[in-house]
C-alpha cells in the first residue's frame, strides 16, 4: 500500500498496539524515514515463513537443502558489514564525562541533527517493520521491553529466534507497566521507485548510536548482527547497563551455567549456577554448553545463556540471573562435534547462517567443522573455493565473524529453569580472558573487592597475534569494554556497591584456559577438561575444597581437583598454575597503565587493592 502522509497511518494493517505513545511514534518515525509500508510484526509463525520467502525471491536467504538443515536458510553480506563496528559505536550523554574514555562520544544534540539528517528518507522504497520485543521472558520482573522500528526484514527474522518478538509483546505494552526503550535501525539504502532491491542492501557510513539518558537507540549503515539486533549488544548491554546502575542490578556479557552433581544415596542433586565474562572469541558459547569429560559421570551442564546476563538481588539479597535472549548468535568457524556437540545439535534445524561457506548439496561448511574441507564450495563472498584455491590465496571459505543464529530452546542442555522469570542463583562468578603467561589456570580472589579488581584488571591477547609471538594484552574489564554504556570508573563503582545489597556474596574466580610453555604450545587442553575446574568453583562454593593461598588469592593444589580420566602430571599442573612475581609486578603496571585512563572515576577499593596485591607480591 502507497503511503501519502501521517495522517493515512491508521489505514495501514492496523497497529497492533493501542498504546498512544508507540503509535504516534511509530507515525513520526515514518514521517522522517518515508516507508513505503509499515508492517506490525505480530511474531507468528506464518509471518516467518512470508518474511523468509521474500527474502529468498530477494536473493538475501538461500533455502538450505531440507533433509540435510530442515528449516534453515543461508545469508551473505557484503564485505563492506561484516561485523560490529566499535568505530562507529557511540554513547551519546549529556556530558562527555558520562560516557567515560572507553566510549566514542559525540554531542547529544549534534549527533541528533546528524541522525535526522541520515534518516530522512532513508526507507524509501521499502517496508518498515514495528518489531516489539522482550528481553527476557515474557512477564518476569526482570525483563524489559524495546520497539525496533527496521527496514530490515533480515534483522526481524534473526529478532524473532534472539529475543520474544510480536503480538504477546504488544500486549505487554498495552498494559503500560514497563518502560519502551524505542529503536530505530536503517540500513540506509533508499529505493528509487522501480529500483530493483539488492540481497545485502546497507550503507558504506554506519553509526550506531545510544542515547543513554533517554534510553534510545539509532542505528543507521549496516545490516549485521550486532548492529542490527538491536536487543542484544545494544539494549540487552550498553542501555541495559545504565538502567541496571540507576536500578541496583547487573547487566553483564556473562554466560550462565548449572553444574549438577550425581544423586547421592538418597537419590537427590545438587546443582550450582555460575555466571563467567569472556571477551568475544574466548569461548563462551563453548563452556556453557560443556560436555562434562571421562571420570565425571553423572555430572550435567546445564546452559541458561551464552552470552548476556542480567543479575539482580532477590527479596533475600541472593543474587539472580537471567539470559535476555532466546537464541544464540554464535560465532560458527570453530564449531564442531568435536568442540561443541551441543551446539552442533542446536544449529541443526531452523538456524539462519551468514557468511559462512555454501556447499554443492545446498549445505553448510566453515573452517573447523570437519577435518575434511569439501572438494568444492562458494565461500562466504560468493566466489567457488576449493581446499587449493584456499591455501594459494590464503582466503577462508568462510569469514572468521561467520554466524549461526540458532533458537537456545533447541539446545539439548538447555536449563529446564532457563525461562524461569525470577531468574536462577547465582554462586560464583568467573573472569577470564585468552593470557599466554602470568595469569594461572585458575584462581579465586580474597573476597569481593578483590574479586572486583580480579574482573577490573582483565585482559586478553589480541587475537590477530600470531602464534609463538607475544600477544598485544588488551585490558577488557569485566569483557564490557566494547559494551559498558557509561563510563568504566563509575561501573566499577557500581560493582563495588552492589554487595551491599547481598546477604551472600558470590565467590569471585579467574580462569585462564590458554596459558602455554616456553615452545608456545598450550599447557592445558581446554573444552570439556574446563569441568574439573569448575567442579573446584563448585566445591569452593560449597566450602568443600582446600585452597592454596598465594599473593593473588586462592589456587587449588593438585590433589584437589578431580583427575579421573585424564592423565596430567603435577608438574605441568604447577608450571600451569604458577604465579610468578616478577610476571605479576610487570602486571600490575599493566593494570595502573589502564587505571591511569580512568583515574577521576576510579573507586578508591581498585587502588587499595593495587596497594595490596602490591604488598603481597
Ligand atoms: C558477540 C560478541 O557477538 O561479543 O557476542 O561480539
Ligand atoms: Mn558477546
Amino acid at each position: 500500500m502507497q503511503r501519502a502522509n501521517s495522517t493515512e497511518i491508521m489505514a495501514y494493517p492496523p497497529p497492533l498496539s493501542k498504546n498512544k505513545h508507540l503509535t504516534r511514534w511509530v507515525e513520526k518515525m515514518a514521517d522522517l524515514t518515508q516507508p513505503d509500508n509499515i508492517h506490525w510484526v505480530d511474531g507468528s509463525q506464518a509471518e516467518y515463513d512470508r518474511l523468509c520467502d521474500l527474502l529468498v525471491d530477494t536473493g538475501t536467504f538461500f533455502p538450505l537443502d531440507k533433509k540435510l538443515w530442515p528449516g534453515c536458510f543461508y545469508a551473505r553480506s557484503t564485505p563492506n558489514d561484516v561485523a560490529r563496528v566499535e568505530d562507529r559505536t557511540f554513547i551519546c550523554s549529556l556530558s562527555k564525562d558520562n560516557a567515560g574514555p572507553t566510549n566514542n562520544w559525540e554531542d547529544p544534540f549534534a549527533m541528533r541533527r546528524k541522525l535526522k539528517q541520515l534518516f530522512r528518507g532513508s526507507m524509501k522504497g521499502r517496508t518498515m517493520y514495528v518489531l516489539p520485543y522482550s528481553m527476557g521472558p515474557l512477564g518476569s520482573p526482570m525483563s524489559q521491553i524495546g520497539v525496533q522500528l527496521t527496514d530490515s526484514p533480515y534483522a526481524v527474522v534473526n529478532m524473532r529466534i534472539m529475543a520474544r518478538i510480536g503480538a504477546p509483546v504488544f500486549a505487554e505494552i498495552d498494559k503500560g507497566e514497563k518502560r519502551v526503550v524505542p529503536c530505530v535501525h536503517s540500513v540506509g539504502a533508499p529505493l528509487a521507485p522501480g529500483e530493483q532491491d539488492v540481497p545485502w542492501p546497507c550503507n558504506d557510513e554506519k553509526y550506531i548510536v545510544h542515547f543513554p539518558e533517554t534510553r534510545e537507540i539509532w542505528s543507521y549503515g549496516s545490516g549485521y548482527g550486532g548492529n542490527a539486533l538491536l536487543g542484544k549488544k545494544c539494549f540487552a548491554l550498553r542501555i541495559a547497563s545504565n538502567i541496571a546502575r540507576d536500578e541496583g542490578w547487573m547487566a553483564e556479557h556473562m554466560l550462565i551455567l548449572g553444574l549438577e552433581s550425581p544423586q547421592d544415596e538418597t537419590g537427590k542433586t545438587e546443582k550450582t549456577y555460575v555466571a563467567a565474562a569472556f571477551p568475544s572469541a574466548c569461548g563462551k558459547t563453548n563452556l556453557a554448553m560443556l560436555i562434562p569429560p571421562a571420570g565425571f559421570e553423572g555430572w550435567k551442564v546445564w546452559t541458561v545463556g551464552d552470552d548476556i546476563a542480567w543479575i539482580k538481588p532477590d527479596a533475600t539479597g541472593q543474587l539472580r540471573a537471567i539470559n535476555p535472549e532466546a537464541g544464540f548468535f554464535g560465532v560458527a568457524p570453530g564449531t564442531s562435534v568435536k568442540t561443541n556437540p551441543n551446539a552442533m545439535a542446536t544449529l541443526a534445524r531452523n538456524t539462519i547462517f551468514t557468511n559462512v561457506a555454501l556447499t554443492p548439496e545446498g549445505g553448510v561448511w566453515w573452517e573447523g567443522m570437519t577435518d575434511d574441507p569439501p572438494a568444492e564450495c562458494l565461500d562466504w563472498r560468493g566466489e567457488f573455493w576449493t581446499p587449493e584455491i584456499g591455501k594459494a590465496t590464503g582466503r577462508p571459505a568462510a569469514h572468521p565473524n561467520g554466524r549461526f543464529t540458532a533458537p537456545a530452546s533447541q539446545c539439548p542442555t538447555i536449563d529446564p529453569d532457563w525461562e524461569a522469570p525470577e531468574g536462577v542463583p547465582v554462586s560464583a562468578i568467573i573472569f577470564g580472558g585468552r593470557r599466554p603467561t602470568t595469569l594461572p589456570l585458575v584462581y579465586q580472589a580474597f573476597n569481593w573487592s578483590g574479586g572486583v579488581y580480579a574482573g577490573a584488571t582483565m585482559g586478553s591477547e589480541t587475537t590477530a597475534a600470531s602464534a609463538g609471538a607475544t600477544g598485544k594484552v588488551r585490558r577488557d574489564p569485566m569483557a564490557m569494554l566494547p559494551f559498558c554504556g557509561y563510563h568504566m570508573g563509575d561501573y566499577f563503582r557500581h560493582w563495588i556497591k552492589m554487595q551491599r545489597s547481598l546477604s551472600v556474596t558470590p565467590r569471585v574466580f579467574h580462569v585462564n584456559w590458554f596459558r602455554k610453555d616456553e615452545t608456545g604450545k598450550f599447557l592445558w587442553p581446554g573444552y570439556s577438561e574446563n569441568m574439573r575446574v569448575l567442579k573446584w568453583i563448585v566445591d569452593r562454593v560449597r566450602g568443600r575444597a582446600q585452597g592454596k593461598e598465594t599473593p593473588i588469592g586462592w589456587t587449588p593444589h593438585f590433589n584437589d581437583i578431580n583427575w579421573q580420566g585424564l592423565h596430567f602430571s603435577r608438574e605441568t599442573f604447577d608450571t600451569l598454575q604458577a604465579v610468578d612475581r616478577d610476571q605479576w609486578k610487570r602486571e600490575v603496571i599493566g593494570h595502573e597503565e589502564f587505571f591511569i585512563l580512568l583515574h577521576d572515576h576510579l573507586p578508591p577499593e581498585m587502588i587499595y587493592e593495587r596497594e595490596l596485591l602490591i604488598c603481597r607480591l
